[in-house]
């Protein structure tokens, strides 16, 4: 097999775990029996009545315990250390969004990186086993060279969201050099799928749609020029997280980072038409979107496209789920929640 399997022992720490990925990955791991504290701060980014949500199915699990609050609070973090002593900790709190860190940078700060950093205190003052956190696609800027490969260049954010993943990930590696922390940083690729977040392209499309208004397509539609991303499958991510958090890397390197993304990329135009079908099928109704078309934004990527071979060699993974297949369960899912058929 040549990697360690999930130690179902230990303690986890997972912050964010009302989040989108913290949720399915704080899920898992009570499924398989391990204890988990998960920390959020049910922030109103978006609809918080789904954050409740999962946040309830979280807590049907007897080895779940939440810890109500806010990274940026150095006291609380270093309480639920204190009092937890976690093993392993998966970093997915953070203000996330490309967009919105445009007119919102203040909250890029706090939360990604004040929150990081005690975070990072948390492990210096608390030893722990792993240190797993997430990075993003956006580091690779608008990097011409295909697939990004976790050695390439990304110095060149162009948001202050990429630049404070990019900001974590040195963070990090500082840290475990100085302080002998093993960690991960994961570069996730444009994850999608049931419960996914509200403010994503997918998700917010749907709610457009069925709020009777159009959506706003910013790559002007593919006219001009095709935009590409890597749109992952939630249930792919958490599989790669999860395969690696027993595997921290060696006192040789104390640091690493990996791509967490399909490997297919696809034209942005072509998802949104992959949407259409999928709520047409699960509505039973033909599905077509008002569309308004706009420049692409300054500070979007034109393109994401992970190479999958450094995830495939520590863990013997690659995603495989098709955008057919995950925007399926997505489109299900949101007419059934939202109580539409
Ligand atoms: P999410 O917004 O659904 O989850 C983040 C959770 O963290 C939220 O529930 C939020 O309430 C909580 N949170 C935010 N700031 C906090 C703070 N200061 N203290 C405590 N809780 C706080 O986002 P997600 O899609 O689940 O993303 C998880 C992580 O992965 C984030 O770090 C995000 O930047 C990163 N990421 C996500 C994607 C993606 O496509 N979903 C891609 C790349 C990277
Ligand atoms: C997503 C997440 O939102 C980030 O948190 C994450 O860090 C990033 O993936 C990542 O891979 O690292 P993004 O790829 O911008 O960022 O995902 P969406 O917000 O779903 O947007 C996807 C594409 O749709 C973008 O090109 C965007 O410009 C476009 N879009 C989005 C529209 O055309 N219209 C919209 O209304 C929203």
């Amino acid at each position: 097999m040549g990697y360690r399997l999930l130690d179902t022992d230990k303690t986890y720490l997972v912050t964010g775990a009302a989040g989108f990925i913290g949720f399915y990955l704080s899920r898992k791991l009570l499924e398989k029996d391990c204890r988990v504290i998960g920390i959020d701060n049910m922030n109103d980014y978006y609809d918080v009545d789904l954050k409740y949500a999962r946040l309830g199915e979280l807590e049907l699990f007897d080895k779940f315990t939440f810890a109500r609050g806010d990274i940026s609070d150095k006291f609380l973090v270093m309480k639920v250390f204190k009092e937890y002593k976690p093993r392993i900790v998966v970093n997915l709190a953070a203000q996330a969004g490309v967009r919105y860190s445009m007119e919102n940078p203040d909250i890029y700060i706090r939360n990604n990186i004040m929150g990081f950093f005690n975070i990072l205190e948390g492990c210096r003052h608390n030893p722990v086993d792993h240190l797993v956190y997430a990075s993003s696609s956006s580091v690779y800027g608008s990097g011409k060279k295909v697939p990004f490969e976790e050695s390439d260049f990304v110095d060149s954010p162009l948001s202050l969201y990429a630049a404070s993943k990019r900001s974590n990930e040195l963070m990090a590696y500082a840290y475990s050099h100085l302080y002998g922390i093993p960690s991960t940083g994961l570069r996730f690729f444009t994850v999608y799928g049931p419960m996914g977040r509200p403010d994503m392209v997918y998700f917010r499309f749907a709610d457009e749609y069925f709020a009777g208004e159009p959506v706003r397509i910013f790559n002007n539609g593919g006219f001009e020029y095709d935009l590409y991303r890597d749109f992952t499958y939630i249930d792919d991510t958490v599989e790669g997280i999860l395969r690696l958090l027993n595997n921290p890397p060696g006192s040789e390197e104390y640091s690493r980072i990996f791509n967490i993304g399909s490997g297919r990329p696809e034209k942005l135009m072509v998802f949104v038409d992959n949407l259409e079908r999928a709520l047409s099928s699960a509505l039973g109704k033909k599905v077509v979107f008002r569309k308004i078309f706009e420049p692409m934004k300054p500070e979007d990527v034109p393109v994401t496209y992970a190479s999958t071979d450094m995830l495939q060699k520590a863990v013997g993974f690659k995603p495989s789920t098709t955008i057919e297949e995950g925007l399926q369960k997505f489109a299900d899912w949101y007419v059934k929640y939202n109580k539409i058929v």
